[in-house]
């Protein structure tokens, strides 16, 4: 088992990867200080079916007494204000008294992940939570952080809160149940950490992103545990996303949340950021700041993920695009912010790019159709 440390002083946690973790949570939560008796496991009910038992049995046997299950809809869709709602709505009723303040355990993707981390966050101003990813995405990258949020008003995650999780409980022998689609989502975010975060995690990739797909044991555990590393040193820098440094996650985010909500989820988070990326590059080569090669050696990664470099246009799509772009967070009095790629491992963010350039580049990911890959 690796350990990697999120170093954030009183916030701390560690992030524990490896296989075989679901059944050995329970003493895996006793280890490191957490003896709560209730818990509270949020979940889909996907997830539920292959995993919730082994985690009762798991927290049966480390003493827990009462342990109470809630699932949300297996599907972005799901990560609403409604649901957000219906779930502080079962968390009270099922510990109305400050006696019985449960640990929450989110079981699942990142949606489980992002809403389960905000309802954790506001009930009774906070009660702690643990996170046990089951996608390859939230393995990487939405378990750890604390960021946490629902999507509202047609925007992603513009309702939520910095929440960080006590624990972190990877176990990679859960990633064997994903569909190869949903792997690759995730092979998305590996990527994006590649081309702006490392040189040589993009190179490991070029040499054998397949091992990767195929959940090859020691290239998934070596590659995981990079991601994190190079989340946890991001996000030990800039927890509270003030200081800019946490804007490096955020490269292919900007175009890809907002065509992740104008296809109406048609695209997984993943196949989403996977184009926002290319138009990101683009941007910065249309910018002088990075190199058609640059372009080229993410495209063929990307490809060779089955990822999407483009996406069918529709009727009002790109209008679509540019209204939802204009909602991003990292926008200020008007003024766009993009996380720009300046070499393989490098990257720069810019401001008050020209929308004429930026109108261009999502020209560019929409005009020629290709199917998405199934
Ligand atoms: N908080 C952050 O820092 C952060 C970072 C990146 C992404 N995100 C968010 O994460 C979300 C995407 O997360 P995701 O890709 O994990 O999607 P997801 O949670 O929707 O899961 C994808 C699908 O896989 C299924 N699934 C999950 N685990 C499975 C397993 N082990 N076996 C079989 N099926 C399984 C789910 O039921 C779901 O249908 C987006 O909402 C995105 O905004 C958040
Ligand atoms: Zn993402």
């Amino acid at each position: 088992m690796n350990s990697v440390d999120v170093d954030l002083g009183p916030r701390s946690y560690p992030v524990l990867i490896g296989t075989g973790l679901l059944e050995n949570a329970g003493s895996l939560l006793r280890e490191h200080g957490l003896c709560q008796t209730n818990a509270f496991v949020i979940t889909n009910p996907q997830v539920g079916a292959l995993y919730f038992e082994s985690l009762q049995q798991a927290l049966g046997k480390a003493g827990f007494m009462r342990i109470v299950r809630h699932e949300i809809p297996a599907t972005e869709e799901g990560k609403n204000w409604e649901e957000f709602s219906g779930c502080c709505s079962a968390l009270l009723e099922a510990f109305p008294d400050t006696g019985s303040i449960p640990l929450v355990i989110l079981l699942g993707g990142g949606v489980v992940g992002d809403l389960g981390g905000f309802a954790a966050g506001v009930f009774r101003r906070g009660v702690p939570f643990v996170q046990i990813p089951t996608t390859l995405l939230a393995a990487v990258d939405s378990s750890v952080g604390g960021k946490v949020a629902v999507n509202f008003g047609g925007v992603k995650n513009i309702m939520g809160i910095f929440n960080q999780p006590r624990l972190v409980i990877c176990d990679l022998a859960l990633l064997k149940t994903l569909s190869p689609r949903e792997l690759r989502s995730g092979a998305a975010e590996v990527i994006k950490y590649g081309v702006v975060c490392s040189e040589a995690l993009f190179e490991q990739l070029e040499g054998g992103l397949e091992k990767l797909l195929a959940l090859d044991g020691a290239a998934l555990i070596d590659i995981v545990t990079q991601c994190v590393g190079l989340k946890a040193g991001v996000v030990a820098r800039d927890e509270f996303d003030k200081k800019g440094i946490r804007n490096v996650l955020n490269f292919g985010h900007t175009i890809g949340h907002a065509l992740e909500l104008s296809a109406n989820y048609t695209l997984t988070h993943g196949e989403a950021i996977s184009i926002g990326m290319i138009a990101a590059t683009r941007l910065s080569i249309a910018l002088g700041l990075s190199s058609p090669l640059l372009l080229e050696r993410l495209e063929t990664l990307l490809h060779r993920a089955n990822l999407p470099t483009r996406h069918p246009d529709a009727p009002g799509l790109f209008d679509k695009i540019v209204r939802a772009m204009q909602m991003d967070k990292k926008f200020r009095d008007g003024k766009n912010l993009f996380v720009l790629p300046t070499r393989i491992g490098g990257w720069q963010q810019q401001e008050n790019v020209p929308w004429e350039l930026v109108y261009e580049v999502v020209r560019s990911v929409l005009t020629v159709s290709e199917t998405l890959p199934s």
